[in-house]
């Protein structure tokens, strides 16, 4: 067998042998096809990238049939049941795990870097009561920029290891005082003490306590939400983030924009609309006539069906497990009950099982947030400080990759063609 592709353009009769590398062929090689030597040569026209190919990259694998996730080769169930967060953020942004002293160093240098400069809070303060946490997170991550012009010398290991470290450091930090800003709330500092998810936890909810010490089971908690959101390769924002970052622009900016993509609804905001659907059903008698609606096509099950995985999201088994212990914690929530419910009927109705639909991530995050008393708004900055690693991941893979160039998409242009330009003295006259 040949790894290739012949392909005969039938307005001239002509073939080319097109080869096939990696299961993929090269578009380039496609706009070798021309009509005649005017012609610009044929383009791939593929809105979203549905089955475009953007890169190589060997930090997460998903095989969506199958159910399966891995960071750098491990099972997302492994890491999440005998790591940490820092240590998979090790594992992502260097490709393998660390000996007893590189992680140490590592944590060390994430828990030295998480203080921002005095001016970033005056920023933050600067915002509206009302501000989104997440544009606020958007816009102070930006402005990191400002404080580290440093940043933009993309081609120094060193100094690109350096701003990794900051910006993982950082997150938190931004995030929690982006959650304080709409409580009206003092800001608190980082308690250098505590480790990284409890630390987190200390900035969002420390009032006049000396020590803000959170319960062990809802700190391990959070701290696997995080790393099941670390990565999931070519997703939107970390195609932004990319693509900024293919000019070159220092990281703190292609991050941002990471952030901006994870914004918008139809990446981060599915967990706050599974809530909104548990709370409308209300009580358990309500979800036969519910399951109707969804089954006539008025609505969707929220948090069930995903672009990738026509198999169990294998992060939302791992989130169910997280909610019992949150529970056992925080009281049960009588949206779990539903939600259960829900699950068990789906699971075993031809509707849902025909289309290959079943529980993702969202379904249980939004109600552990829930549990922990964030409002809806903040759903989207935990998922954003549990991504940075994989944004940084991604994007320190791309500043090295020699194939890489500045991203810049083709177009099909369906627009008018040489018009005579009138002034509008005469136009209007
Ligand atoms: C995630 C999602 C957008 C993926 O969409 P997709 O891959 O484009 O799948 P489609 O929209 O083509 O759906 C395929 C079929 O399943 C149905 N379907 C998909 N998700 C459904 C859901 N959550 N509830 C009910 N039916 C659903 C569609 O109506 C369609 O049925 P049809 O073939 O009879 O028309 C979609 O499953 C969805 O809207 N889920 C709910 C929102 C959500 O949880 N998003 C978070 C993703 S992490």
């Amino acid at each position: 067998m040949t790894d290739s592709l012949t392909v005969r353009d039938n307005r001239t009769g002509q073939e080319y042998d097109v080869p096939i590398t990696d299961g993929a062929i090269k578009a380039a090689d496609i706009g070798k096809i021309k009509a005649d030597d005017d012609n610009p040569g044929l383009a791939v026209y593929d809105p979203g990238f549905v089955n475009t190919a953007s890169c190589r990259s060997s930090v997460t694998y998903i095989d969506g049939e199958a159910g399966v996730l891995e960071y750098r080769g491990y099972p997302i169930e492994q890491l999440a049941e005998g790591s940490n967060f820092l240590e998979v953020a090790y594992l992502l942004v260097h490709g393998s795990l660390p000996s007893k002293a590189e992680y140490d160093a590592w944590v060390h240098d994430i828990t030295y870097h998480t203080f921002v400069h005095e001016n970033i809070k005056s920023f933050m303060e600067g915002f509206r009561y009302d501000a989104h946490p997440m544009g606020m997170l958007m816009a102070s991550v930006g402005a990191l920029s400002t404080f580290y012009p440093d940043a933009t010398n993309l081609k120094d290991a060193d100094n690109r290891h350096l701003q990794i470290v900051r910006m993982i450091a950082k997150m938190p930090t931004l995030g929690a005082w982006s959650f304080r800003n709409a409580q009206g709330k003092p800001f608190v500092y980082p308690d250098n003490e505590l480790g990284y998810t409890a630390n987190f936890l200390s900035m969002l909810f420390k009032m006049s306590e000396r020590d803000y010490i959170a319960d062990e089971r809802l700190v391990r908690a959070l701290d696997v939400l995080f790393i099941l959101h670390a990565d999931h390769e070519q997703n939107c924002s970390t195609n932004a983030v990319r693509s900024v970052g293919s000019s070159q622009v220092d990281p703190y900016s292609a991050v941002a924009a990471g952030v901006a993509a994870l914004y918008g609804p139809l990446h981060g905001g599915a967990n706050e609309a599974v809530l909104k659907s548990l709370k409308r059903i209300g009580s358990k008698e309500n979800i036969p006539d519910f399951i109707k609606g969804v089954k006539d096509g008025n609505e969707r099950l929220m948090g069930f069906g995903h672009r990738v995985y026509k198999n169990y999201d294998p992060r939302a088994r791992i989130i169910k497990q997280a909610a019992m212990d949150v529970f056992e914690v925080t009281g049960t929530n009588p949206l779990l009950d539903i939600a259960l419910e829900l699950e068990k009927i789906a699971l075993e109705d031809d509707y849902f099982v025909s289309r290959k639909l079943y529980p993702n991530v969202d379904f249980y995050s939004g109600l552990i947030y829930e549990a922990f008393q964030f409002p809806p708004e903040m759903f989207t900055v935990l998922f954003a400080i549990g991504r940075t690693p994989g944004w940084l991941a991604q994007w320190l893979e791309l500043v090295q990759d020699k194939e890489q160039k500045i991203a810049r998409p083709k177009q099909i242009y369906t627009g008018e063609r040489t018009r005579d330009f009138t002034p509008a003295s005469e136009r209007w006259a």
